[in-house]
């Protein structure tokens, strides 16, 4: 795993609200979830990596740079999409779409492409007051992607979408993902949520309370799912020897699957290639997984 940031002793106030405490967190390549319930801090270390705020003490560093100090060299590597991301009113999209460009120095066949992303042609030579709530966040999320950026960071970017462009975004997320590019994403969308994530960091009361990879976090609290198809096998005797394996701690059936949880990923495993199922996929349930770490944080 490649780190492509860190923070240490991170603290953020606002006069008498803490709103980031002593937060230390290392972020690696990969989709990064920021995860948490409102006001618990995620906003707030978003822009504080984005370079738009100051921390109040500690450090914060991302892809090798200072956000504060070095904001303008970090834009040109990094895409941003924050919540109530301010755009000017009176210009065109289209506007703020070639001033991007500019910027970073692209042609205007990158403009001209990244219309396509979320098909944004129909109105970006309109005044950005009269967009709607979802056309407003297409045009910031095709501003972020725009230069094909080696970092994305997306607070809560499906806010406001159609199920249409959730799906674009999506797909558009899973290719960056796959093609090298950092994600850091923070959701409230758990159940829904299709992205595979590789790290998750969990925020509550302005502090981190865990963080690290998917599988570390599963296999912590018991929820490493191993899911394999029941075929032609005698599921009464596959049901019974899994019971008595004693790190199952749940086992169910879905449809032609049966699913298993676990704290102890090589041992079920182990056992279950004994009884000759080898076909096995892990998944991650992320509403399960978020609120089991937020009630053991109490
Ligand atoms: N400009 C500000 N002035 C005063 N307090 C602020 C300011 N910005 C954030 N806060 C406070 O900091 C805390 C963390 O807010 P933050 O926006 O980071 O939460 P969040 O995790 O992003 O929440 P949500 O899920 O609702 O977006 C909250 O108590 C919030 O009221
Ligand atoms: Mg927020």
């Amino acid at each position: 795993m490649k780190e492509v940031g860190h923070t240490e002793s991170l603290n953020k106030s606002y006069g008498p609200i803490d709103a980031l405490k002593n937060v230390t967190i290392n972020l690696y390549e990969g989709l990064n979830l920021f995860l948490g319930p409102n006001g618990s801090g995620k906003s707030t270390l978003i822009k504080i990596m984005s370079g738009l705020i100051k921390s109040t003490n500690g450090k914060v560093e991302l892809l090798g740079l200072n956000p504060w100090q070095e904001r303008v060299k970090l834009m040109q590597k990094v895409g941003v999409q924050l919540e109530n991301h301010a755009l000017p009113k009176w210009a065109k999209g289209i506007e703020v779409l070639r001033y991007y460009a500019k910027l970073e120095k692209l042609p205007e066949t990158d403009v001209k492409n990244s219309l396509d992303i979320f098909d944004i042609s129909s109105y970006v030579d309109r005044t950005i007051d009269g967009y709607s709530t979802g056309m407003y966040q297409k045009l910031v999320l095709t501003g972020a992607l725009l230069g094909e950026p080696e970092m994305l960071i997306l607070d809560e970017p499906t806010r406001g979408l159609d199920s249409v462009s959730q799906q674009k975004l999506y797909q558009k997320i899973t290719e960056k993902v796959e093609t090298g590019c950092t994600v850091i994403l923070s959701t409230h969308l758990l159940a829904e949520m299709p992205l595979k994530a590789d790290y998750a960091y969990f925020f509550m009361n302005g502090e981190v309370i865990k963080w690290g990879s998917m599988e570390k976090i599963a296999e912590e609290l018991g929820l490493v799912k191993l899911t394999f198809p029941i075929k032609d096998l005698n599921m009464a005797r596959t049901l019974t020897r899994l019971m008595s394996i004693q790190e199952v701690t749940e086992v169910s059936l879905k449809g032609d699957n049966l699913e298993i949880l676990t704290a102890d990923r090589k041992k079920v495993t182990d056992e279950l290639e004994k009884l000759g199922i080898t076909e096995i996929t892990e998944k991650h349930e992320l509403a399960r997984i978020y609120s089991e770490a937020m009630s053991k944080a109490h």
